[in-house]
């Protein structure tokens, strides 16, 4: 046991102070499935200091008082209700300049009042998505850290919760070479509460989670599964109703679950049909009762040789790719922000959108089901992860498990992708395929796939991990990165891969209004020439089951520094003002338009 020395102060001598924050994890394991039920905002305005130094948890604010237990006045070095305002949810980078390249900790507090409704009553604290980690305070006392940028995360507060309390949360922007994604990225890495946190009030007993899908192998059947939290052993039964299809169907719950197939003739969920049903769920057990209501739509997702099948039919993915990325709000979204990209999306003749690189708004997907858009969406094991660190694993996991676990009930989603643009390492394999495992167990009725490297030299799509893939991304810059654009039509035909394949990024930059020549980089005309000479050799090529280039917008990047980028990545088909079309854009929309479904 180290010697501790009398005068040790742990404020300023602790080095391994972080570890006292490193339990309670709030992950997937404890998180309520929040869709479809009442949520309380405690959005709005919040109290906010950058907090350079972790000060904040190294002298554990959370603790002190003003006043010490001899009732003298003690110095403090925080002063919660004289700390600038700061709007949440909102990207800390573009709230004043002195903050656009922060990547410290920012401590966040605010006060809110509580009034159980009912005896027995739980109160669930839940956040949408904290950028990068969160470590939680209410009333004193710690209540848990997440990690992960782009997934919620919730707690049960119910025996901290007072009349009045004060919540302080910690947010880690840091990079880090052992988390998802690493310190490396081709993206701006925004911090702070950037998504909505709500409380969230539930009864003694409640529906902690529900999958409710078609089964694969026959459109006629509901397959439900239902989890129970409770606070005495979990028993009792649960109703599901569809009233539109006559639905009234019992579920006995045996130690917390339940589940059932129930024969149902529906309309089944497609873009040109974007059917939903409402769906209600009820719990009793007798003492209490808890009710969601959610809409929902029912779809199949199959691969058969190297086509995609929707609803047992052949599909051909007319998308594109979008990062959470906005000129004035960072990371931070809105729903008609969301609104706009799809109806860009369908002005180009689409139907479905690559959400890069991680999970994205949970509006997203909802209002994707409404509008009839197919998504793939994406955890951030992104280039060169730390592939042989089991935290690392243990982070991917996570995050891809709070995704699904946040995301399988909307019929708009067809793909997980596990990753981007990974070297085929024997640790990268193992790792990845542990995760399309996951991703099965959490949800088998939706297709894995992940962007994957081409092998360059043998002009092949080759890649070990493709065998634990139902589909095969492949990312590539012919007539960019690669100036000869010849050597596509040759990787193309070259492979026949037994699966189907997406090309999940190809494209270039061009700076709005920069005109030149159709071989000058960064002008409108190179890239224009670039898509017109892709989609010429897809047309040619009879296994390519859909398309998404890169990328819908320009966005912010803090890798990109000539004249041309002046910090943003511009292959977007549209620029950052999320207005102005380059002639790609048109390009796009032709072909997509001569696409038949
Ligand atoms: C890569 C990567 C993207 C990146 C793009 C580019 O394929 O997946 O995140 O922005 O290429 O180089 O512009």
């Amino acid at each position: 046991m180290k010697e501790i020395p009398e005068n040790f102060t742990p404020g300023i001598h602790n080095y391994d102070y972080e570890k006292e924050y490193l339990q309670p994890r709030l992950n997937a394991e404890n998180l309520v499935n929040v869709s479809g039920r009442k949520l309380e905002s405690l959005s709005g305005k919040w109290r906010f200091c950058a907090d350079l130094y972790d000060t904040c948890r190294r002298q554990g604010w959370f603790r002190q008082e003003r006043i010490n237990l001899e009732g003298c006045e003690v110095p403090l070095d925080f002063d919660w209700e004289s700390h600038e305002e700061i709007i949440v949810p909102s990207s800390w980078n573009l709230i004043k300049p002195q903050l656009y390249y922060f990547e410290g900790f920012g401590v966040y507090t605010r006060t809110f009042k509580y009034s159980p409704q009912e005896k027995g009553e739980h109160l669930l604290l839940h956040f949408e998505g904290a950028a990068y980690s969160a470590t939680v305070f209410l009333n004193g006392k710690i209540i848990g850290t997440h990690d992960g940028a782009s997934t919620p995360f919730n707690v049960d507060i119910t025996d901290i919760v007072k009349s009045d309390n004060r919540i302080i949360v910690s947010v880690d922007a840091r990079r880090s070479p052992f988390r998802i994604p690493m310190e490396n990225t081709d993206w701006f890495n925004y911090g702070g509460i950037y998504r909505d946190v709500y409380l969230v009030s539930l009864p003694p007993a409640y529906i902690k989670d529900w999958f409710v899908r078609l089964d694969p192998k026959n459109t006629s059947v509901i397959l439900a599964d239902v989890y129970i939290t409770d606070d005495v052993e979990a028993y009792g039964k649960i109703f599901i109703e569809i009233n539109e299809l006559g639905i009234r169907q019992e579920i006995q719950i045996l130690d917390g679950r339940g589940e059932a197939k129930i024969n149902a003739p529906l309309e089944l969920w497609s873009p040109e049909n974007p059917k939903l049903y409402d769906i209600n769920l009820s719990y009793n057990n007798g003492s209490c009762v808890d009710s969601i209501k959610d809409r929902i739509g029912f779809k199949t997702i199959t691969t058969k040789g190297q086509d995609i099948l929707l609803n047992g039919k052949k599909i051909f993915l007319k998308g594109v790719c979008v990062h959470e990325d906005h000129f004035t709000l960072g990371k931070t979204t809105g729903e008609e922000i969301i609104r706009q990209t799809i109806r860009d999306l369908k002005e180009m003749n689409g139907n479905y959108l690559r959400l890069a690189h991680y999970p994205h708004d949970p509006r997203f997907a909802r209002i994707a089901d409404e509008e009839g858009v197919l998504l793939w969406e994406e955890i951030p094991v992104y280039w060169a992860i730390a592939f042989d660190n089991q935290e690392t694993y243990d982070d991917a996991e996570n995050q891809l498990s709070e995704l699904i676990l946040r995301d399988r009930n909307r019929a708009s989603v067809i793909i997980w992708s596990i990753g981007n643009e990974n070297a085929d390492t024997d640790s990268r394999l193992s790792f990845m395929s542990s995760l399309a495992r996951k991703a099965r167990e959490l949800d088998p009725s939706r297709l894995v796939s992940a962007a994957c490297l081409v092998k360059h030299e043998k002009l092949l799509i080759e890649d070990r991990l493709a065998e634990h893939l139902d589909v095969i991304g492949i990312n590539e810059y012919y007539g960019w990165y690669d100036p000869d654009f010849d050597k596509l039509q040759k990787l193309l035909e070259n492979s026949n891969p037994a699966k189907p394949v997406l090309i999940c990024e190809f494209g270039g930059d061009a700076r709005l209004g920069h005109h030149g020549t159709e071989t000058e980089l960064w002008t409108e005309d190179k890239q224009k020439r670039i898509y017109e000479q892709q989609i010429e050799t897809f047309k040619k090529c009879p296994y390519i089951a859909g398309t998404t280039p890169w990328i819908l917008y320009d966005f912010r990047c803090p890798r990109r520094f000539n004249r041309y980028q002046e910090g943003f990545n511009r292959k977007g088909l549209i620029d950052a003002d999320r207005i102005t079309r380059k002639p790609s854009f048109y390009v796009m929309q032709e072909f997509y338009k001569t696409v038949n479904n």
